[in-house]
């Protein structure tokens, strides 16, 4: 299936300019979102063994849970500010005008746990770069990063060089 085909592109959404990429006509076609899971699973499991997946509010629950399920892993959350109930370890991240803040729970990822990180798309990878941050601030060890889709002209993969990075959409 060409799943290219069944994702929506929406015109100057949330601004004049943007040609914004819309997932949810995939999530709502049934044979679509199983083959989506089916083949961002094989990738990950290009990457080798590890031990869970992360995955970044709100858009990376949508793809990480199910493929935790499907491949017998544990799911981390990583939230915005102020979501999480326990202790957290926080890094800023940048928004168009200023910054804001992503948290993880202290105790999310042991020393030396090989993490996978999930997200619906690529586009300037400061979310990523983000996620990366808070999973080795816990000593986690990222072995691969695994998308739906990538903006691959906005060269998200030069700011996670020396990582394992695959989509399966690229425009
Ligand atoms: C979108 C998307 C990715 C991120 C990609 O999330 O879901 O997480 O942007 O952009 P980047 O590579 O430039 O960081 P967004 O922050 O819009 O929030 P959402 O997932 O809650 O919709
Ligand atoms: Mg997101």
């Amino acid at each position: 299936m060409d799943l290219k085909t069944k994702l929506r592109e929406v015109p100057n959404f949330p601004k004049e300019g943007i040609n914004f990429i819309d997932i949810t006509t995939v999530l709502q076609d049934a044979e679509a979102l199983k083959e989506c899971i089916d083949v961002m699973k094989a990738k990950i499991e290009s990457f080798g063994d590890y031990d869970l997946i992360v995955g970044p509010e709100s858009r990376g629950f949508i793809f990480g849970t199910p493929l935790a399920y499907a491949m017998g892993k544990g799911f981390v959350p990583i939230r915005k500010k102020g979501k999480l109930p326990y202790k957290t370890i926080s890094v800023e991240y940048e928004l168009e005008y200023g910054t804001d803040m992503l948290e993880m729970h202290i105790d999310a990822i042991k020393k030396g746990q090989k993490v996978v990180i999930v997200d619906d798309l690529l586009a300037t990878g400061g979310t990523t770069k983000s996620n990366i941050k808070l999973v080795e601030q816990l000593g986690g060890e990222v072995v691969g990063i695994a998308y739906f889709v990538e903006l691959s002209f906005l060269n998200g993969r030069d700011k996670l060089k020396g990582y394992n990075v695959e989509s399966i959409v690229s425009y």
